[in-house]
């Protein structure tokens, strides 16, 4: 129906008899003279209609906003002075000489450019509307170029695009299964994949090499704005890889992504362990634009009568470390407090401070509720050592390791957001040699990466020692965001099975869980390695989005629900009946 898109005219078209489809994105009555704003996909351009075409312009005159019409007409250039430079169509405008309205439209729910009074349940109500929206039309069309150039890049490199089961086994990454009940099978259920993992692992015993699928993953957790109930992964699977090799060609990947697509030169990623990133910025994915760090003050405060500090420096799991602040004594009472709310949501329960107005002053320079528990030694040493000057602002976090870790570590992100202290604008990097496992609340151990990551120790060594063994798994981490995850697989049928006894997967459970995998390891499978990308994060970071919901076209909202189809929903006995399921008095009430 159409000759071009509205958003895609420029000057060079002056003079073209074309004709457009779209919606009315705004009607303007000046004076006699009817402009109807059109846009598409592609953007927005500006079309007049004169009087003299009477039939026309009372059509156009008639239109309301989003309406559907098709217009003929001459591109010309804007009149001088009218021209405007905000809109890449601003030089040009249409004459309209035809038009027709395809299809009406009520009054939309919202207007497009008031999107922002609305909640985003509602936008999500009437997505179709809210996708109408140029910057969202601008972030479905970037995602689709970037799948298009991962899948290119990846083709080029050798690597099979190859789909994998939906309805499938629970794959262990961590979350709970989201369950599909089997008509067929009496009482059992599919679960639907996590991630393709074990498929892909089995994708290198069959030979297949090199492995990439853009798959959509199934994950009933929590929900923030960086994780979704089903979000897709490029997955990437290799043989007779080593941890380099696949940490460069998926490097390269990214790299090239960022300058193709959005110009931006992400340079050469610095590999950091996971220890170092605990240890300085309180998280496995540290955003490295902001440069406060976190440093270990324990040793300083074993012997301090103050037993907030005192209790964590003598504990084995117990951490003390400060944050300092560079010009932070400008910090008023009101922005600590809030500052102490904000850590309370991590399990800390409190936040020491000591302002430091003047360094050398030891008695009186520094201003601080808890500065009267430490002796001048401890003071001088917790100066030289956090290096503090005048001006300057430290933060105290004293706990458990973890929510130290957690809290300052989160702290240390909302300061660099707050108070502007960004140094750059993109931060990759590796994490690399993280632990195999971790401990438990229940005082058990749990895979930091999954069961099937390789130790980068022998068995016996990850027997003696399991929480030190380190594994050989890497992490892509992009401005606090952990962009992908991956490892070396264990490819040993006595490795595989130790790993499991090491998380008390007993052996019965083993067979009827993993039958398959232990089984094939057992037919010639190759050294074999890979990663997974989430490409959802992927996408929100490229467009400087603020949440995944952003750059899914339908996604679901914090309570895992789609609000525009009212999924999950109920069903009929009848469907219920067939699947043999009967549901609780309780929930069939509700
Ligand atoms: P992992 O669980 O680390 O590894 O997932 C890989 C990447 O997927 C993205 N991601 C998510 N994105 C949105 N919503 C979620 N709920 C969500 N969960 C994960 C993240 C993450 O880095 N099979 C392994 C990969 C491997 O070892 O090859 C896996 O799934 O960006
Ligand atoms: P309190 O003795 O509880 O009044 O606390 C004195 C100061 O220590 C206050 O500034 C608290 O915010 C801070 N504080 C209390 N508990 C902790 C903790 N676990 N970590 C860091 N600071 C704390």
């Amino acid at each position: 129906m159409r000759s071009h898109y509205c958003g895609e005219l420029r000057a060079s078209d002056v003079d073209q008899q074309i004709t457009l489809c779209g919606w009315v994105h705004r009607r303007r009555d000046h004076g006699g003279v009817i402009f109807l704003d059109l846009r598409d996909r592609e953007g927005i351009v500006q079309v007049v209609f004169d009087p003299d075409r009477e039939e026309c312009f009372a059509l156009a005159d008639s239109c309301r906003n989003e309406f559907v019409v098709k217009v003929k007409g001459l591109v010309r250039a804007r009149p001088a002075g009218t021209d405007n430079p905000e809109m890449p169509t601003g030089a040009v405008e249409v004459l309209g000489q035809e038009f027709e309205i395809l299809n009406k439209s009520e009054t939309p729910p919202f207007q497009l450019d008031e999107h922002q009074s609305v909640g985003e349940d509602v936008r999500l109500k009437y997505r179709y509307v809210d996708l109408r929206r140029p910057e969202m039309a601008a972030k479905l069309k970037l995602r689709s170029k970037v799948s298009t150039f991962i899948r290119n890049f990846l083709d080029q490199n050798g690597f099979l695009d190859i789909e994998t089961p939906i309805l499938t086994r629970a794959t262990p990454e961590g979350a709970r299964d989201y369950l599909v009940p089997s008509r067929t099978h009496e009482g059992h259920f599919f679960a639907l994949p996590q991630s393709p993992q074990l498929f892909k692992q089995l994708l290198m015993v069959s030979g297949m090499d090199r492995y990439y699928q853009i798959a959509k993953c199934f994950r009933d957790e929590d929900l923030r704005a960086d994780r979704q109930p089903e979000f897709t992964q490029i997955d990437i699977e290799t043989s007779f890889m080593d941890e380099a090799q696949i940490m460069a060609i998926t490097e390269k990947m990214v790299v090239e992504l960022f300058k193709s697509q959005i110009n931006v030169d992400l340079g050469a990623f610095p590999s950091m362990p996971y220890s170092e990133a605990m240890e300085t910025y309180g998280s496995d994915k540290p955003d490295l634009r902001i440069p406060l760090q976190l440093v270990t003050v324990s040793d300083l405060m074993k012997d301090v009568d103050f037993k907030v500090f005192a209790g964590p420096a003598n504990d084995l799991n117990g951490r003390v470390a400060g944050l300092k602040v560079p010009n932070g004594a400008s910090l008023t009472r009101k922005q600590i407090d809030i500052y102490t709310k904000f850590v309370g949501i991590y399990g800390a329960r409190g936040l020491a401070y000591i302002k430091v107005n003047n360094a050398v002053d030891l008695e009186e320079g520094l201003q601080s509720p808890i500065v009267k528990f430490l002796p001048l030694e401890v003071r001088a040493a917790l100066l030289d050592r956090l290096d503090a000057k005048d001006g300057d602002l430290i933060f105290f976090g004293a706990d458990s390791e973890k929510i130290v870790n957690e809290a300052l570590g989160a702290l240390r992100c909302k300061l660099g957001e707050d108070l502007n202290l960004m140094t750059c604008e993109w931060a990759p990097l590796w994490v690399v040699d993280f632990p195999m496992f971790e401990a438990t609340s229940d005082g058990g151990i749990t895979a930091i990466h999954h069961p099937f990551t390789a130790p980068s120790c022998t068995p016996e060594e990850l027997q003696a020692s399991p929480l030190t063994g380190l594994s050989r798994a890497y992490d892509m981490v992009l401005n606090g965001t952990e962009l992908g995850g991956g490892s070396i697989r264990i490819h040993q049928q006595d490795m595989q099975t130790k790993v499991f006894e090491l998380l008390n997967i007993a052996p019965e459970e083993q067979q009827e869980k993993f039958g398959f995998l232990l089984d094939a390891l057992k037919y010639g499978c190759p050294p074999h390695g890979g990663l997974a990308f989430g490409l959802d994060r992927l996408v929100m970071l490229m467009t400087g989005s603020n949440s995944i919901r952003e750059v899914i076209a339908f996604p679901k909202t914090q309570s895992a629900a789609c609000v525009m189809t009212q999924a999950p929903g109920i069903v009929a006995t009848k469907q219920l009946r067939e699947l043999n399921i009967k549901l609780r008095e309780k929930v069939t009430a509700e």
